[in-house]
């Protein structure tokens, strides 16, 4: 396999995370494999553990055992720089956008090359180079007429979109995106899903996408997966499945909390 191509993956074997060692298992023997370009869906009830695998992802989560590589990285032995390392090549996508309000749109998106520089002064230290770039990408995700407006004066859709121009400006190896459309009407729901899978194409890289709408998951991802209690009960292309397929991630008894 070409490094391009291992870069651009993750790969998870009978992955368990629990929070504490007197807490059941989160995530119980989860396998998966997120290839370069494809957008997969991540469902499951409240509580299941949508975003606890993302934390295990980005090294918020503790990985209890089993096999996890992520970008190229082992992330059973990451060393705390490699870890800095790992979290600046993944694109993170909130369901709260966590904008810096009072800056400006431009400005948002340019603090996705500060990633991995630790605290500095945010402030006038971009490269008119970066200043080009970024433009470009709110050019792409169609917002680049509000480049100089205060972030907190855009909807929600078009900040998620800044979000999601912030996250590009990181060259990410790895999109992951928690319910990224949960604060979000349905016409810009579709938008933003759209926008991201157009993304895992075009940049060749892979996306997770949690949420909680079934029809949002079947129209705007290659792969479904569903978890239920931390363990995946469907995996599949997305092509193949439809609502009674899925019906297992959220069948009733002793279901999540709701
Ligand atoms: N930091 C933490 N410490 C201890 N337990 C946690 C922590 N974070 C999550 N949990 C527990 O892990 C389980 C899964 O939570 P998680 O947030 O991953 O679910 P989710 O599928 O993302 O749910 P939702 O759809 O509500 O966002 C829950 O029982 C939760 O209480
Ligand atoms: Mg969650």
């Amino acid at each position: 396999m070409s490094t391009l191509v291992e870069t651009r993956r993750v790969s998870l074997r009978d992955l368990r995370v629990r929070y504490s060692p007197t807490e059941p298992y989160v995530l119980d023997g989860v396998d998966l494999d997120l290839l370069a370009g494809e957008t997969v869906a991540l469902l499951g009830a409240s509580g299941s553990g949508k975003s606890t695998l993302m934390k295990a992802l980005t090294g918020f989560a503790p990985i209890t055992s089993g096999e996890a590589q992520m970008a190229g990285y082992d992330l059973t032995r990451l060393r705390p720089k490699q870890l800095r390392e790992v979290r600046s090549q993944i694109g993170q996508i909130f369901q709260q956008y966590n904008l810096i309000g009072r800056l400006s749109v431009l400005t948002n998106v340019l603090t996705g090359t500060l990633y991995n520089a630790g605290p500095v002064n945010v402030l006038g230290t971009f490269s008119a180079a970066d200043r080009r770039r970024a433009l470009e990408l709110l050019d792409r995700v169609g917002i680049v007429h509000k480049a100089d407006e205060q972030a907190r004066t855009l909807s929600g859709g078009q900040q998620q979109r800044v979000a999601i121009a912030r996250a590009l400006m990181q060259s990410p190896r790895v999109i992951l995106a928690d319910e990224p459309v949960a604060s979000l009407d349905p016409r810009m729901s579709h938008t933003v899903l759209s926008l991201l899978q157009s993304i895992a194409k075009d940049e060749g890289i892979p996306v997770l996408v949690s949420l909680h709408v079934l029809p949002l998951a079947l129209a705007h991802s290659d792969r479904i997966v569903g978890l239920r209690h931390g363990s995946i009960v469907v995996q599949g292309n997305t092509s193949d499945l439809d609502a009674d397929a899925l019906a297992p991630v959220y069948d009733v008894h002793g279901d999540e909390e709701m």
